[in-house]
């Protein structure tokens, strides 16, 4: 049985100053050149930082030096795999506001996903996140719910993590995925159209002010 001992998760706050530029050496010149192309500090600061993790991460889980991986783009929707044959990992990275997640296993597609409370907050001042990501039954849980907010940000990153996990991302609706509540355990409860995967998932505590998810296809 699949347990959480079976996917190695990293998380952290993205780098600036000396640290910044340290990750920026484990990059390949591909992702240099697109770190290079994001006018956004933020924006950089993440791709550099989730990027130079999951090298870090990689590299000591099968003994490389992290500055030799190569990922690239694979099927239909372009999900980075790592190309370090003779081994399988299945890779994924997420990052928002001001922190990062990675996480890999040997085991099976993973997905992983963070939000902060607060850019779910801006994105939803009108309302329009509840019709783009929740069922109608999910809708009509969130009226019950105490803080509207860090169960928004919670729906939203378990089924993004699901929607990765399964390399689709955003191409498939949100609203196609009926998940638990979001204080209970992240389970998904029916798929429309398809039947539900064997799916095993997790919230991850990332520190006040954000939600984090990883699921793993089993
Ligand atoms: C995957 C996706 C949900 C990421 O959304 P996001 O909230 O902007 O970003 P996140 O921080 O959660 O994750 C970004 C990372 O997910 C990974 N990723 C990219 N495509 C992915 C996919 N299809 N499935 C899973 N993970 C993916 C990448 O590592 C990416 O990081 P990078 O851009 O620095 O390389 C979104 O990009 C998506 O729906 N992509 C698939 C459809 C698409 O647009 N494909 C275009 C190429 S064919």
């Amino acid at each position: 049985m699949f347990t959480e001992t079976d996917v190695c998760v990293s998380w952290g706050a993205t780098l600036d100053g000396p640290e910044l530029y340290a990750a920026t050496q484990l990059l390949d010149a591909g992702e240099r050149r697109r770190a290079g192309a994001l006018r956004d500090a933020g924006a950089h600061r993440r791709f550099v930082t989730a990027h130079a993790m999951l090298r870090v991460l990689v590299g000591r889980q099968i003994d490389v030096d992290p500055r030799l991986l190569t990922f690239t783009p694979l099927g239909a929707y372009g999900k980075p795999e790592l190309v370090y044959s003779p081994h399988r990992l299945h890779v994924n990275l997420a990052s928002a506001a001001e922190r990062v997640v990675c996480a890999v296993t040997e085991h099976g597609p993973v997905g992983v996903d963070v939000e902060s409370h607060s850019v779910i907050a801006d994105a939803n001042r009108f309302g329009e996140l509840d019709r783009i990501l929740l069922t109608s039954a999910e809708r009509r849980q969130l009226t019950e719910t105490g803080d509207r907010v860090s169960s928004l940000t919670r729906w939203w990153v378990r089924k993004e993590a699901v929607l990765k996990a399964s390399g689709e991302g955003l191409t498939v609706e949100p609203t196609t995925l009926q998940m638990s509540a979001p204080h209970e355990a992240p389970r998904l409860l029916a798929w429309q159209g398809r039947p539900v995967p064997a799916l095993w998932m997790s919230d991850l505590d990332v520190g006040a002010g954000y939600e984090a998810a990883v699921v793993v296809v089993t």
